[in-house]
């Protein structure tokens, strides 16, 4: 199928433009670039050894999408565009509704037009709320503690009332819970733009020399040692859900499903220090901090139901997840050049 990639040149959105092209798929990206780099697109070029359109606009713009979705045969749709940091949106929450259902709804207008009824949407395990039941599974109720989050419980809602509304839609709205990791050749991986708020990426930039410690936000949490444990799944075992996701949906009953992508297990801020210091030979000065607003104990997935569903299972492990992390910080030890 020819498929649009929102997004497509982000962190998730790369890895998962790879694994569709090896999976035979024709790729389109439309991204706007503002939280990723021109760069990304010839190394995407590079590791498939094919050319990857680009369109760069922001989905927002009505008419540039009705353009875009004129000009291109798409099949099927994979939407990954959006504001993502959950800080960011405490403090700017009219962008991030606005973005984030601005591009849904545009995007959705245009595939309607246009006959395409096939989406895969980024959704994301924060939409289980403060204080979810473990392991979560895809039936919990939803809500959300930040407008980011709120967005994606907004955004799933839309789309079930939308495959409500006719027969011919086709979605899926795969729920992330810790993408980390970088695709094994080094030559992609994760790119924050000032200091990173997530985990992996900041302890990546204390064993590269860029940052001087890791504070780890709380060390008397009830778990094993103290600290957060999160589910953690490689972004490649991520990228081969959404094919997974896409070719199921495509062959089969129409609608709505969602689906957790996660591995099951859960893993502590300490567990991810010492295996990244195993996997770089770098040691990772910590010192234990104040728990962070927001965060709770514990969160890892029930993936029973995306492992049958979708014939997928995580496969990478925590070790696999910092060396190929390292190898991509180690190569790009400042992220990807701005030419
Ligand atoms: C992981 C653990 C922190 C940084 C977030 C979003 C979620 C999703 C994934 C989009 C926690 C601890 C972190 C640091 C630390 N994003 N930590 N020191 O918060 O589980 O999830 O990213 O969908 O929506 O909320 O990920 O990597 O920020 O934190 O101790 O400098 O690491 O307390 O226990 P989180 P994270």
């Amino acid at each position: 199928m020819r498929v649009l990639v929102s997004g497509g040149a982000g962190y998730i959105g790369s890895h998962t433009v790879i694994q569709l092209v090896s999976a035979g798929h024709d790729v389109v990206i439309v991204d706007d670039f503002s939280n990723a780099k021109p760069t990304v697109v010839g190394r995407l070029e590079a590791l498939t050894g094919r050319s990857v359109p680009v369109h760069a606009f922001d989905l927002a713009d009505v008419d540039k999408t009705e353009h875009f979705f004129a000009h291109e045969d798409i099949d099927a749709v994979i939407h990954f565009a959006g504001y993502k940091a959950v800080g960011e949106s405490v403090a700017k929450p009219l962008d991030y509704y606005q973005n984030n259902l601005g591009t849904t709804f545009s995007l959705l207008r245009a595939m309607e037009r246009h006959n395409v009824h096939t989406l895969v949407f980024s959704s994301s395990a924060t939409v289980y709320g403060a204080d979810p039941e473990l392991p979560m599974t895809e039936d919990l109720p939803t809500s959300a503690t930040n407008p980011y989050g709120w967005t994606k419980v907004m955004i799933e809602q839309v789309l079930r009332d939308v495959a409500a509304s006719s027969d011919a839609w086709r979605i899926a709205a795969l729920r992330y819970f810790n993408p980390v990791g970088a695709h094994p050749s080094g030559q992609i991986g994760e790119d924050p733009s000032g200091i990173p708020n997530n985990l992996m990426p900041f302890v990546a930039q204390v064993a590269v020399g860029r940052r001087e410690k890791l504070s780890v936000f709380g060390g008397d949490y009830d778990t094993p040692d103290g600290t957060g444990v999160r589910d953690y799944i490689h972004v490649d075992d991520l990228a081969a859900g959404h094919v997974a996701a896409l070719d199921r949906i495509s062959t089969a009953d129409t609608g709505m499903s969602t689906w957790n992508l996660g591995t099951g297990q859960g893993v502590s801020v300490l567990e991810v220090v010492h295996a990244f210091e195993k996997a770089s030979g770098k040691p990772i000065p910590y010192e234990i901090a104040p728990r962070r607003a927001g965060d709770i104990a514990a969160s890892y997935a029930d993936p029973t139901r995306a492992n049958a569903d979708l014939n997928w299972h995580a496969t990478k492990t925590i070790d696999d997840m910092c060396a190929d992390t390292w190898r991509w910080q180690s190569g790009n030890p400042t992220g990807y050049p701005d030419a």
